[in-house]
């Protein structure tokens, strides 16, 4: 497997924890963590495969620290490299937007020419609308700390097995 790119915002609160949890499941040689706020181009030139943390804000919206990188990525191309997604959301309080940041970012890396992995069930969830899924499934992992942090662990380890067998 190649080395995986794992980015995410590190002065973030619930999603840095859950890219912590991510990475111990992983070993080290497989894994490079990048930090968002400091991330350049050669940076996501750097891996093949890559693991992006996002939490939803603002009702539906990706967090400044996306927002204010995606212009940047736009530039580069990622036609045969694998993008998964893990994202925070809050099903109860945000049913109509509930991780809506996965299918956000999913669409950013897709038009780059990225094939997304690591889609999930939305099975064990309850809102009603999500931008995150497509035919039935999340296209990523959806992590709900708010309301269902007890089941964190399990779907964190379950995803990065999936993973394992994904990226190649
Ligand atoms: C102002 C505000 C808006 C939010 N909007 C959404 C939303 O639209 N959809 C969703 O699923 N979660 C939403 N959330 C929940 C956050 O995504 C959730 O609390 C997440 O765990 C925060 O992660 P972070 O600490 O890494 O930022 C919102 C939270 C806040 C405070």
């Amino acid at each position: 497997m190649k080395k995986i790119g794992l980015f995410y915002s590190h002065s973030t609160v619930k999603t840095a924890q859950i890219a912590r949890k991510i990475l111990q499941e992983f070993s080290d040689e497989e894994v490079e963590a990048v930090n968002l706020d400091e991330a350049w181009d050669d940076e996501f030139n750097k891996f093949d495969n890559f693991i992006l943390g996002t939490a939803t804000w603002f009702d539906g919206e990706l967090p400044d620290h996306w927002d204010e990188i995606i212009p940047k990525i736009n530039t580069i191309k990622f036609r045969g490299k694998k993008v998964a997604i893990f994202g925070l959301g809050d099903q109860k309080n945000y049913p109509d937007n509930f991780v809506d940041g996965i299918g956000l970012l999913a669409k950013v890396f897709e038009e780059i020419g990225a094939q997304i992995v690591g889609y999930t069930s939305t099975e064990g969830y309850t809102y009603g609308h999500s931008v995150a899924e497509r035919d039935g499934q999340f296209c990523g992992l959806a992590i709900d700390f708010e309301n269902q942090s007890r089941k964190s662990n399990e779907r964190v380890k379950s995803w990065v097995e999936q993973l394992r067998r994904e990226f190649v």
